[in-house]
């Protein structure tokens, strides 16, 4: 294979940046005050003290070059490249970080670059073209031939032609290689053809030949762009080594090294270090990177970071100009919203336990609660009218529980979108968007199956009216529920907690719903979590449904000696139940779920902008 080696930087000057890190310390958020702390003193190396992940550090990444940051594991690798990519907060640091001598605008400059990261976070169930198409269509401006034609060339770059139509996979569920879904997360952030590339560990799980085929992409890029490509890696071979002009060696957070591979060479003789034949300098310099530390002082650091800096002065970067402080999407909200409907509509259609066990639990379950109270409806007397109850009760449980089964969905999903909109694909406000809407008919169906088999099997009410009604109670039953999974899984931090908080609020809900305790005795200051209960509105719906309306009310429900004691409208007024409260109710349980998303999306809208890393 033939391997640019030259750098002449060509192209556009405007796209080229440069990026520095200046006496930059970073130390565990635990630990952190505020930036009343001064880098390497305040315990560091004291058990109880802070840990500093980062000291002293200082070093550059320049346009036109491949810079690796390399070092044993824990080193602080990764935690470099997330600050100078701009994903931890410059106020949890000290020091300066500079893109084109300039500080480091927070939140645009992740929007001018790529990063990936050091976990693949995609969706399992799309296939590799439809991973990169999205992203494609996302990030790119002309539409879906500029993404195809993207697209298809990145994936001829990747090698992952022949993996084209296969599912990426993950977890239980078998996908492409490792290496393969290594190459698919670079290939999404590169989509957009960044001007600067973050990429942790890009050649972890790959055989030799595919992390050289991958590095001398990235090499190709940087040569004919001028692309700057700043990465963290182990253990290259001496063939990937020689594509990296620049080196950055860590140990335990102090740079040992910032400069080419000749340097690290000299350092190493220097400190009278013998590399032996065919073996590969970096191994070798990781391998004794703490006798280093004695010689690699903080002069010599600097005498090389100021001679490079010298050297520096004659390639010409811009300065970022405030056009590039603009914050602007690709597309419009509306197209964002398209797409990213359609992207979930396939997540969604493809997740078995999500679409094919919901439909058929709608379907099965109607079928075996119809038998179960199988003409119930037609009976009169008390008992029938407990028995009614009860069936709306159970229903009501069943539905409302069996959403929460999206929580894992929803929260693998919320890892995307925080990658996603940190480097400015989409707004956070398309994706609630966009995932309501397409919940939408998904569910109606679900209703109608379920309701379709149990309305006329129990018996209820024999109007089409009262079976549409039931219907939309129902669907507004699965939506609410859906609604308020979305809204817990933006703000818990994982499943267990998240399913936790689910049930207990749920349980609560069924508890004051006024059919195990009637309103009258729930004690004043519990009366809200009545009003807050999802349970409530749609019981009483059922209740107004079934005896309401001019059948309902003449309808006897409790009868002595063949005279009719108590009929349907007399009924519903000792339940303090007007008719009216058949829509006011339904007006209720459309604002939880108005509300439920609309406080779905602060949550993530914060997540994402306030709470990055
Ligand atoms: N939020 C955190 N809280 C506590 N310790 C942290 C945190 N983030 C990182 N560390 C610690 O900082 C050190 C550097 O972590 P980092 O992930 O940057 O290492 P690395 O060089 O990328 O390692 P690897 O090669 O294994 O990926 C590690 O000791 C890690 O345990
Ligand atoms: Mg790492």
């Amino acid at each position: 294979m033939e391997l640019p080696m030259k750098r002449p930087i060509s192209g556009d000057q405007r796209s080229h940046y440069r990026i520095e890190a200046r006496n930059l310390c970073y130390k565990t958020s635990e630990s952190f005050d505020g930036l009343n702390w001064v880098c390497g003193r305040g315990g560091g190396s004291s058990k109880r003290g802070p840990k500093f992940i980062l000291k002293n550090v200082n070093c550059e990444a320049r346009a036109g070059e491949i810079t690796a940051i390399a070092g044993p594991s824990g080193a602080g690798k990764t935690t470099l490249l997330e600050i100078l990519g701009g994903n931890i907060p410059l106020k949890k640091i000290s020091g300066q970080v500079l893109v084109n001598d300039q500080h480091m605008l927070e939140k645009m400059f992740p929007r001018i670059s790529g990063y990936v990261t050091q976990d693949d976070a995609l969706f399992p169930f799309l296939t590799v073209e439809e991973s990169l198409m999205y992203s494609a269509l996302l990030r790119l401006a002309g539409g879906r031939k500029e993404a195809e034609s993207r697209v298809r060339k990145l994936m001829k770059d990747l090698g992952l032609e022949q993996v084209a139509g296969s599912r990426v996979g993950g977890g239980s569920n078998r996908g492409i290689s490792g290496g393969e879904r290594r190459r698919v997360s670079i290939g999404v952030e590169l989509v957009h053809d960044p001007a600067v590339i973050f990429i942790d560990e890009p050649t972890s799980g790959l055989d030799s030949v595919s992390a050289l085929h991958v590095m001398s992409v990235l090499r190709r890029m940087v040569v004919s762009q001028g692309k700057t490509v700043l990465l963290t890696i182990h253990q290259p071979g001496f063939r990937i080594l020689e594509l990296f002009d620049r080196l950055i060696l860590l140990s335990s957070g102090v740079v040992m090294h910032n400069g080419s591979l000749d340097h690290l060479e000299e350092m190493l003789k220097l400190a009278n270090h013998q590399i032996p034949h065919h073996v590969n300098v970096l191994e070798f310099a990781i391998d004794v990177v703490d006798s280093l530390a004695m010689h690699a002082s903080e002069t010599f650091n600097r005498l090389h970071y100021l001679q490079n800096r010298v050297e520096n002065q004659t390639i010409r970067v811009p300065r970022l100009n405030k056009d590039e402080e603009h914050i602007s999407y690709q597309n419009s909200r509306s197209k964002e919203v398209v797409i990213l409907g359609q992207r979930f509509f396939k997540n969604t259609f493809r997740t078995k336990q999500l679409f094919a066990t919901r439909v058929i639990q709608a379907l099965v379950a109607g079928l075996v609660l119809g038998t179960i109270f199988f003409k119930t409806g037609n009976n009169n007397g008390r008992t029938a009218l407990q028995t009614r109850l009860g069936f709306f009760a159970f229903s009501l449980t069943f539905l409302l529980s069996s959403t929460t089964e999206g929580l894992p969905i929803f929260l693998r999903e919320r890892m995307i979108l925080m990658r996603e909109t940190s480097r400015g694909a989409y707004r956070v406000s398309s994706y609630v968007l966009a995932n309501t809407l397409i919940f939408l008919p998904f569910l109606l169906m679900v209703s109608l199956l379920f309701a379709a088999s149990v309305y006329w099997l129990v018996g209820f009410k024999n109007e089409v009216s009262g079976f549409f009604y039931f219907s939309l109670v129902i669907w507004m039953v699965v939506l609410m529920s859906n609604s308020f999974v979305a809204c817990f899984s933006a703000l818990v931090p994982n499943f267990i907690t998240g399913n936790s908080v689910i049930a207990g609020l749920m349980g609560s809900f069924f508890l004051f719903s006024g059919y195990f305790i009637s309103k009258k005795n729930i004690p004043n200051y519990w009366l809200f979590v009545h009003y807050l209960s999802l349970f409530k509105y749609p019981f009483e719906c059922f209740l107004i449904n079934e005896y309401g309306g001019e059948q309902g009310k003449g309808r006897c429900i409790e009868s002595k000696e063949g005279v009719c004691t108590t009929y349907g409208e007399m009924f519903l007024r000792q339940q303090g139940l007007k008719e009216s409260q058949k829509w006011t109710n339904l007006a209720v349980m459309l604002g939880f779920i108005v509300g439920y998303r609309i406080l779905s999306f602060v949550i993530l809208w914060y997540r994402c902008n306030k709470i990055r890393s």
